[in-house]
C-alpha cells in the first residue's frame, strides 16, 4: 500500500507545480450501473486515487496554493468532500469512512459532508485566479463547476470572483504519474509477480475440451489467492484463432487439441495494473509452424530489449522488433520482397498491426505523452512500459495453410533503471522449452 505521507507529498508536488493562487478540483469515479438495482465492481479514478488513497465514489478533493486558504507551513491546503455517515445507507450500501475520519486518515486539511458541496465549492473557487480541472471525465461534477463558476460571475456588484483561467490538470498529473516511485514500483513488483503465477497455474490447467473461460476462471482465482482482488482489465483467453482478435474478451469457446491459445491477463494490487501476455499450446506441445512463429516473436521482444534504456526512445525500440519480424515473415514465406520494401510499405502491419507498448500504472494504458515537442520522448529511470511484439495470422490470410488462424503475442512489463531496464514478470515462462517443461510436468494435461 501507498503511505499516506506520499499521498501528501504528491498533492504538495502538484501545489508546487500549479500557478500561484489557482485551486484544483479532482473529482473520485461514481458507481456505474450494471442493471437494475446493481452496479458494476467499484473502480477508484486514477487521478484520484494517486492524490488521496480514498477508496469511496462520489468525493471531491480541493487543493489550493492561494495564501489566504493555504494558511499552512507549506503552503498547501487540501480539501475533501465526502459522504456523510448515514447508519441506514450504511445498512445497506455499505461502511463510510465519513468526514471526521477522513481528514485524520489521509492527512487533509479539512474534510466536508457531500451534503456540503455547493456552498463549500463556490466559497473556495472564489478569489482564485486558474481553475485546474479535467474535462471530460465526469459530467456530472462539471455540470456542478459551471454552474457554481456562473454563480460566481453573477455575484452581484462583484462582490465574488470566478477564476478567469482554466487548466487541464492532466499536463502536470500525468507527468507526475509517468515516473514511478519506490513505493508505485515496490507495489507493481507484487502486481507482476502475482500475475506471473496465474499464468504458470493457466498453463498448468490448460487442456483440449474444456472451455476458455475456465482458464480465465484459473486465473482470476489465482490473483485472488494471492491478494489482488480484481484483474486490471477485461482478461483475454483466446484459443485457436480467437487469438486473432486483439481485444477478445468473450473467453466462451471450447480449446482445441492442436491449438494455441493466448492468454493476456494482469492483476490489479493497490490500483497498479500489471499486463502480461503469454501463448502456450492446449495440450503443452507446440507444432512445428507453431513453434517457428512464435521463436519470431520472441526474438523480435528480446532484440528490442537491449534498446530499452534512458535516452533512448520507446520508438527505437519499435523500430526494431519491427525489423526482426519482417525479417522473419520474410524468412518463413509469409512476406515478399527485400526487407527494406517491406518497412518502407509497412506490410508487416498485416500481422504485426499494434504498438510495440505502452506506459503501465495506475491504468494499464497509463498516461503520459509519448512525445515532446512532436519528438518521440527519451525513456528515464521509474518509467514502467510493456514490451509486446505480435503476429496474428488472419484466418482467411494468402498464406500457406501452417500459419493460418495463428495468433501468438509475449508482453512483459520493464521499469526503466539508470543503467537499461529490469524485466519484472520474467517468472512467467516464455521459452519454449520452458513452457513445454512446465506443462509437461503438471499432470494436469490429461486429455
Ligand atoms: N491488455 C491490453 C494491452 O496489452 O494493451
Ligand atoms: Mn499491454
Ligand atoms: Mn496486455
Amino acid at each position: 500500500m501507498i503511505k499516506t505521507s506520499e499521498f501528501v507529498n504528491r498533492r504538495r508536488t502538484l501545489l508546487d507545480a500549479m500557478q500561484a493562487n489557482s485551486i484544483a478540483i479532482i473529482p473520485a469515479a461514481q458507481l456505474v450501473t450494471r442493471s437494475n438495482d446493481t452496479e458494476y465492481p467499484f473502480r477508484q479514478d486514477s487521478y484520484f486515487q494517486y492524490l488521496t488513497g480514498f477508496p469511496e465514489p462520489d468525493a471531491l478533493l480541493v487543493l489550493s496554493n492561494k495564501p489566504s486558504l493555504a494558511d499552512t507551513p507549506d503552503n498547501t491546503f487540501s480539501a475533501l468532500f465526502c459522504l456523510p455517515k448515514n447508519k441506514l445507507a450504511e445498512i445497506w450500501q455499505g461502511r463510510r469512512i465519513g468526514p471526521e475520519r477522513a481528514e485524520e486518515q489521509f492527512s487533509l486539511d479539512v474534510a466536508h459532508s457531500l451534503d456540503d458541496i455547493e456552498v463549500g465549492l463556490e466559497s473556495y473557487l472564489d478569489g482564485h485566479d486558474n481553475l485546474y480541472f479535467a474535462r471530460g471525465l465526469h459530467p456530472s461534477v462539471e455540470e456542478l463547476l459551471d454552474t457554481i463558476l456562473q454563480q460566481l460571475r453573477n455575484a452581484p456588484k462583484q462582490t465574488k470572483n470566478a477564476p478567469n483561467t482554466q487548466i487541464d490538470i492532466r499536463e502536470l498529473l500525468n507527468e507526475m504519474r509517468l515516473i514511478k516511485s519506490e513505493q508505485e514500483i515496490d507495489i507493481m513488483r507484487q502486481a507482476a509477480q502475482i500475475s506471473c503465477v496465474a499464468h504458470k497455474r493457466a498453463m498448468t490447467y490448460s487442456k483440449a475440451g474444456i472451455n476458455e473461460y475456465h482458464l480465465e476462471a484459473e486465473i482470476h482465482h489465482s490473483f485472488a489467492m494471492q491478494g489482488a482482488k480484481h484483474p486490471a482489465y477485461g482478461t483475454i483467453v483466446g484459443g485457436g484463432e480467437n487469438a486473432c482478435i486483439l481485444h477478445y474478451t468473450e473467453n466462451n469457446c471450447q480449446l482445441q487439441d492442436g491449438d494455441l491459445v493466448l492468454i493476456d491477463a494482469g492483476a490489479e494490487l493497490a490500483g497498479y495494473a500489471a499486463d502480461i501476455t503469454r501463448t502456450f499450446p492446449v495440450n503443452g506441445t507446440f507444432s512445428a509452424p507453431q513453434k517457428q512463429l512464435y521463436q519470431l516473436v520472441l526474438d523480435a521482444q528480446l532484440a528490442s530489449f537491449y534498446l530499452f534504456k534512458p535516452g533512448n526512445t520507446l520508438k527505437m525500440a519499435t523500430d526494431c522488433a519491427i525489423e526482426v519480424i519482417t525479417q522473419g515473415l520474410i524468412d518463413l514465406g509469409l512476406l515478399t520482397g527485400s526487407l527494406e520494401e517491406n518497412i518502407e510499405n509497412q506490410t508487416y502491419r498485416d500481422y504485426f498491426m499494434h504498438g510495440l507498448g505502452h506506459w503501465l500504472g495506475l491504468d494499464v494504458h497509463d498516461v503520459g505523452d509519448y512525445k515532446i515537442d512532436g519528438q518521440d520522448r527519451p525513456l528515464m529511470a521509474g518509467m514502467v512500459l510493456t514490451v509486446e511484439p505480435g503476429i496474428y495470422v488472419a484466418p482467411d490470410a494468402d498464406v500457406d495453410h501452417q500459419w493460418r488462424g495463428l495468433g501468438i503475442r509475449i508482453e512483459d512489463n520493464i521499469l526503466i533503471t539508470e543503467s537499461g531496464y529490469e524485466v519484472l514478470t520474467s517468472d512467467a515462462p516464455k521459452s519454449i522449452e520452458d513452457i513445454e517443461q512446465l506443462m509437461q510436468s503438471s499432470g494436469a494435461i490429461i486429455q
